[in-house]
């Protein structure tokens, strides 16, 4: 079996912070989204990932090579226009042998779920879970056996409150790369892009058989409430790390935290739900809830609920911000 994970999203709804890094590379709670990602999912026996990246990106696919290649191989296939995720999967084809199976799990998709048993009895399946605004995914409708009878792509009427969430077993990768093919080929587009749904749908039309998994845990990434969230989750399930190298002067700590290497405190209220990247300094700053990355500085300020970029440098700040890499933001007070 071999793992796909695209990962050529513009991350639009994240900028500042992903016009100079890729969405699966931001850290969340002590790591990169895309190590959460790996991490959830390395219990399946699986030979080799496949990234599926933009033309430019090549940040994410030599991190993930540097971090993973010991466990598995890392090969990249590229996606040279975003004409949707059905496409991008698509961009894989030529890494499959003939009926091979494939695993996908999207790259903003950080989940806690056992599927393992699907994967060795090579039961097709779909990852879900019940949601309050289904018109915001892919949905899928099911029959009283739990087979999977229909599918939609952010339908306006949604027929159920079931969503993709973003994992996908197919025990034929041959099937689904012909399906996407015909769509392709027929240009068939949902939201002007070719949808993996709709190919989904055009094989459970041709009686393919797929099943349901319920994920329990689907923390989200894709905007930065979500993202603040998912850190907060994931520090209290992993607990704090507090690199022996931090420098703590005339501070507090409060449980969780992740700080990372050569990090100062000085005079300041760390935490909960704060991660902090290397080299970030603070000074008389409250900070509870956000995310503080690489060589930022910070002084008297207090702030919940942010993002503070790399290298950036923030005083006398009392709100909640969202500041890109090398920003400035000085108060005056
Ligand atoms: C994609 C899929 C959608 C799924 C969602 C889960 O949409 O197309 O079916 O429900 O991921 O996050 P996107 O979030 O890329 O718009």
């Amino acid at each position: 079996m071999k793992v796909v994970i695209p990962v050529a999203g513009a991350g639009t709804r994240l900028r500042p912070h992903t016009l100079t890094t890729p969405k699966p590379l931001l850290p969340v709670a002590g790591k990169p989204i895309i190590d959460h990602i790996i991490e959830s999912i390395i219990s399946l026996k699986f030979s080799e990932l496949i990234l599926v990246t933009g033309p430019d990106n090549g940040e994410i696919f030599h991190h993930v090579k540097l971090t993973w290649q010991s466990k598995f191989n890392v090969s990249r296939a590229i996606q040279e226009e975003k004409l949707g995720l059905g496409h991008a999967i698509f961009q894989a084809r030529n890494l499959f042998s003939e009926g091979e199976d494939i695993f996908i799990i999207l790259g903003d998709t950080i989940i806690e779920g056992q599927f393992d048993d699907f994967v060795s009895e090579k039961k097709d399946f779909l990852g879900v879970k019940k949601v309050d605004d289904p018109s915001n995914y892919g949905i899928v409708e099911l029959d009283k056996d739990g087979k999977i009878v229909s599918l939609e792509e952010k339908p306006q009427h949604p027929r159920s409150n079931l969503a993709i969430v973003g994992v996908y077993y197919i025990s034929d990768a041959t099937k689904l790369f012909e399906a996407i093919q015909y769509i392709i080929a027929n240009d068939i587009k949902t939201k002007n892009e070719y949808q993996i749904t709709d190919a989904l749908r055009k094989m459970v039309e041709s009686g393919w058989i797929f099943y349901t998994k319920e994920i329990s845990n689907w923390y989200d990434c894709g905007r930065v409430s979500e993202i603040l969230k998912t850190n907060r989750f994931l520090l209290q399930k992993n607990g704090s790390t507090v690199d022996s190298s931090v420098k703590v002067e005339n501070s507090v700590i409060i449980d969780p935290v992740f700080i990372d290497k050569g990090v100062s405190i000085k005079n300041s209220i760390v935490g909960p739900y704060v991660h902090i990247s290397e080299g970030v300094r603070l000074t008389n700053v409250m900070v509870k809830n956000s995310i503080v990355l690489e060589n930022a500085t910070v002084e008297e300020s207090q702030f919940d609920m942010s993002i503070v970029g790399k290298h950036a440098k923030v005083r006398t700040a009392s709100m909640k911000l969202n500041i890109g890499d090398y920003s400035e933001l000085d108060m005056g007070r």
